[in-house]
């Protein structure tokens, strides 16, 4: 069974956000299959860099469409993508440099981003962005 399971509660009613937000519940599914199975650490540079270039991507997706429509809270949203890049780039150094319990320490910051992040503060765009050609 996937450690993380896409419902409607994770929803941000845009359909383009809900599929990049599905590839991250998928990352870290990949990281905790491998985790079960023994080899976690194997695979953890691999999901770290994709994690890593993929936030990337799909932050930019969000703060180029609150740019468009002129969010009011693009600020503040702003900040919480720059205090995850800056952790999952902290995880990575930790890895690189062989410190240990890396493994669990991701899957925890994983797991928290896709629940909190995206059920406390991207859904409160939904309101202004649900609609628009995003
Ligand atoms: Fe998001
Ligand atoms: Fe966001």
């Amino acid at each position: 069974m996937a450690f993380l399971t896409w419902t409607d509660n994770l929803s941000v009613e845009i359909p383009k956000i809900d599929e990049q937000h599905k590839k991250l519940v998928e990352l870290v599914n990949t990281l905790h299959d491998a985790m079960r199975a023994g080899h976690g650490k194997d695979i953890l540079g691999k999901v770290l860099a994709e994690l890593i270039d993929y936030t990337g991507y799909h932050f930019k997706t969000e703060e180029e469409a609150f740019a468009r429509f002129g969010y009011p809270q693009a600020d503040e949203h702003k900040k919480q993508h720059d205090a995850l890049v800056k952790t999952a780039l902290d995880l990575k150094g930790k890895m690189d440099s062989g410190e240990m319990m890396v493994t669990v320490e991701t899957l925890n910051y994983l797991s928290g981003w896709v629940t909190n992040h995206i059920m406390k503060e991207d859904k409160l765009y939904t309101p202004f962005l649900k609609g628009k050609p995003v």
